[in-house]
């Protein structure tokens, strides 16, 4: 069945990027020259997602309002004979089809995908995070959507991270199935260094079944009431075979303020109006 509709939760609060945060929406933090959800939105519309779900929260109209026609603005740059910024913007609010749904609560990633089930209904669907970008060839969330075709089974995206850091991830237990392919047989929810089961991270693609709502339904909520998706994901795992799907690219994780400063140097760096003129200006620099 084809995988049409993607979930993109942005309720959350961006506390690791406070103050910038503060008033806006950590999405619509600008990195180079367009929102961090804006590279999410695209990386899905050429993976060939035709509805995006974003669960957003209080605060976050901006995003609503990024992804919709702007009619003054479309009229001035007519009357101003702008058509190539005309043509850009026109082409952000048609990239695919949009609905939102509201969290009213913070409780936690499993409860955001939980207040998209009506709207995504009985179908395999997307997930997608808004804090991940990848910069590939092929999109990450195709190279996902290829394993799940190829096992019919739902498959999560993982990366290779430094044994430092995975405490700040979910982590896979993995059997290798072939070059870049894993089952999974069990998942960890930020481990303590030394007790993570391998140094496979969950990075933000994942391709579920509908039975992810139910699982996520009856997941114990944690000391904060908050519902993770992993502990939903886990009974997935007993049910049936899950894999994971190593993303060939680079990926940033623009949730952190160093992650969005090296994602912001990187992707200047390969900009084709000033990149040049940026890498001169940083070999310049005495560091
Ligand atoms: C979430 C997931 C975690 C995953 C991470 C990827 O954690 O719960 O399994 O590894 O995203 O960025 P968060 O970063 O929201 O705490």
């Amino acid at each position: 069945m084809k995988v049409r509709k993607a979930v993109l939760p942005v309720a959350g609060l961006g506390t690791r990027f406070l103050p910038a945060t503060k008033a806006s929406p950590k999405e619509m933090l600008p990195l180079v020259d367009k929102p961090v959800i804006q590279y999410v939105v695209e990386e899905a519309k050429l993976s060939g997602i035709e509805q995006i779900i974003m669960v957003t929260g209080r605060g976050k109209r901006a995003i609503e309002d990024h992804f919709d026609a702007s009619y003054e603005l479309e009229d001035l740059l007519k009357k101003k004979g702008n058509h190539k910024m005309l043509r850009e913007l026109k082409t952000i609010s048609n990239l695919v089809s949009f609905c939102f749904v509201r969290q009213s609560e913070a409780l936690g990633l499993g409860h955001a995908i939980l207040c998209a089930k009506e709207v995504v209904g009985n179908e395999p669907f997307a997930v997608m995070l808004g804090d991940v970008i990848v910069d590939s060839e092929v999109p990450a969330l195709r190279q996902v959507l290829d394993v799940h075709h190829r096992f019919n089974a739902p498959v999560i995206a993982v990366e290779e991270v430094e044994p430092s850091e995975v405490s700040r991830y979910g982590i896979i237990k993995p059997e290798k199935v072939e070059d870049g392919v894993y089952r999974i047989h069990d998942l960890v929810e930020k481990p303590k260094q030394g007790e993570a089961p391998s140094n496979l991270a969950i990075s933000g693609r994942y391709i579920l079944p509908p039975e992810t709502f139910s699982a996520i339904e009856q997941a114990a909520p944690g000391n904060l009431g908050e519902i993770q998706l992993t502990d939903a994901l886990k009974t997935l795992v007993q049910n049936g075979p899950v894999y994971g799907c190593l993303v060939e690219g680079k990926l940033h994780d623009t949730g952190n303020k160093l992650g969005f400063l090296q994602a912001t140097v990187e992707l200047a760096l390969k900009n084709p109006e000033f990149g040049e003129e940026f890498r001169d200006y940083l070999k310049g620099l005495r560091l």
